[in-house]
């Protein structure tokens, strides 16, 4: 779980979107945190106290001066054992507080007290968003150092539409992986494919395989969590986007290709092949659907190779990095070798055993010049997480992000 060990203090403010923050709080234990709720006394009056206690198993911490921390110093324990603040939602009247250094309440003194890093996900009106009182004050809190998590646009409380509503819980978390993972490829620029390819038939029907896309997407968003700009280019398939990754949609084959040249052109660094990608298309693909009564007999399919993306890009002028994944039924280490070579590709990744496909988990081998490395089996999240080390440390050193 990618929030494990990790202690996190939530700081509850009074607004409406309080009530996200009790799934906020389930999320959070879910990716494997600790949680210890603090509230201001106006979010009491949205959500109370009772429910975050009971959702995370710990007492809830309102007043400055609540006498159930021995010493009196509630404002000075608490934060201690913590990773980080969050704040969430973050109200803007909260928001002057902290821009302003304010410790007339527990989790002003708090934020103010600490020594892990504060962040802090807004949520407000969008009016109230665009106030030049609260942009000054958001602005403060960038320059000292304070991480903002959005806000999102959309449909608000108040019956508006815009800037200023709390990201939602799921987001929340995925920033905050984010934000704990080493930045490996900070200042990399990733093109990853993923998915199956679909190669028509006709209209509505097409030849296309079992694969998940979730290996790809678990890689493009390990890539993004390192600190990468990654962009996606994906086979259909019904996964969401991970969080700040840039994504086209393709269909067939040549249409990747195309999709992965045009992302690779302007400056990648690393091209991570993914994709299961078919190895041929239908070179006569009807433009009307094809009628049993009309053909009279089965179709004939005739088929053309389509083009090896991996290989395509490996082969450019000046390269990315390229890694391949392939999927070998025997002699893992011999075949995955001779095809590493045969893409000119400089590691490549075998999937372990043939029936990885739409699985949460999967066993991966590293082929590269040096021989082979077995990164065990594990979740695609987590082998993902343990690929970008491996690619990070064959590429050296990270490039400082205002370098690029
Ligand atoms: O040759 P094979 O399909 O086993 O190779 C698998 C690797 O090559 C994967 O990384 C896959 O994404 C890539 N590939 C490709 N274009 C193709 C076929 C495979 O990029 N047409």
């Amino acid at each position: 779980m990618e929030l494990n060990k990790r202690h996190i203090v939530l700081g509850v403010t009074g607004g409406i979107a309080a009530y996200k923050a009790a799934e906020l709080v389930r999320e959070l234990q879910r990716a494997g945190a600790t949680v210890q709720v603090v509230m201001t006394r106006a979010a009491t009056h949205f959500v109370t106290p009772v429910t975050f206690q009971a959702l995370s198993a710990r007492p809830v911490f309102v007043d400055q001066w609540d006498d159930r921390i021995g010493n009196n110093m509630a404002h000075i324990e608490l934060s201690r054992s913590a990773d980080a603040i969050l704040i969430a939602p973050a109200s803007a009247d909260f928001i002057g507080k902290l821009a302003n250094g304010l410790c007339d309440d527990l989790l002003g003194t708090l934020c103010v007290a600490r020594e892990c890093p504060l962040l802090v996900a807004p949520a407000m009106n969008r009016q109230m968003w665009s106030n030049p009182a609260v942009e000054r004050n958001v602005a403060q809190l960038r320059q000292d150092g304070v991480t903002l998590l959005g806000p999102d646009s959309g449909d608000q409380a108040c019956g508006e539409i815009g800037l200023g509503r709390m990201l939602e819980p799921p987001a929340i978390v995925e920033e905050l992986v984010a934000f704990f993972a080493p930045r490996l490829l900070a200042g990399r620029r990733v093109v990853v494919t993923a998915g199956p390819t679909y190669e028509a038939i006709d209209p509505v029907r097409g030849i296309t395989n079992r694969s998940s896309g979730k290996m790809g997407f678990a890689v493009a968003r390990a890539c993004r969590h390192a600190g990468a700009e990654v962009h996606l280019v994906a086979g259909p398939t019904a996964l969401p986007t991970p969080a700040g990754v840039t994504r086209s949609d393709v269909q067939s084959a040549r249409e990747m290709c195309d999709a992965a040249l045009g992302a690779c052109a302007p400056g990648c660094d690393i091209f991570i092949a993914v994709a299961a990608v078919a190895d041929w298309q239908v070179t006569n693909a009807s433009a009307r659907k094809l009628k049993k009564d009309e053909i009279g007999s089965t179709p004939e399919l005739a088929f053309a190779e389509n083009p090896d993306i991996l290989q395509t890009v490996a082969g450019l002028p000046n390269p990315p990095y390229c890694v391949g994944f392939a999927a070998e039924s025997e002699d893992l280490a011999r075949n995955g070798e001779s095809k590493r070579r045969r893409k000119g590709v400089p590691l490549l990744v075998a999937n372990i055993g043939h029936e990885t496909f739409g699985l949460d988990d999967n066993e991966l081998l590293l082929i590269d010049e040096q021989g082979t490395k077995p990164l065990g089996r594990a979740s695609k999240d987590e082998l993902a997480r343990l690929l970008v080390a491996e690619i990070a440390g064959r590429i050296g050193q990270p490039v400082a992000e205002d370098a690029k």
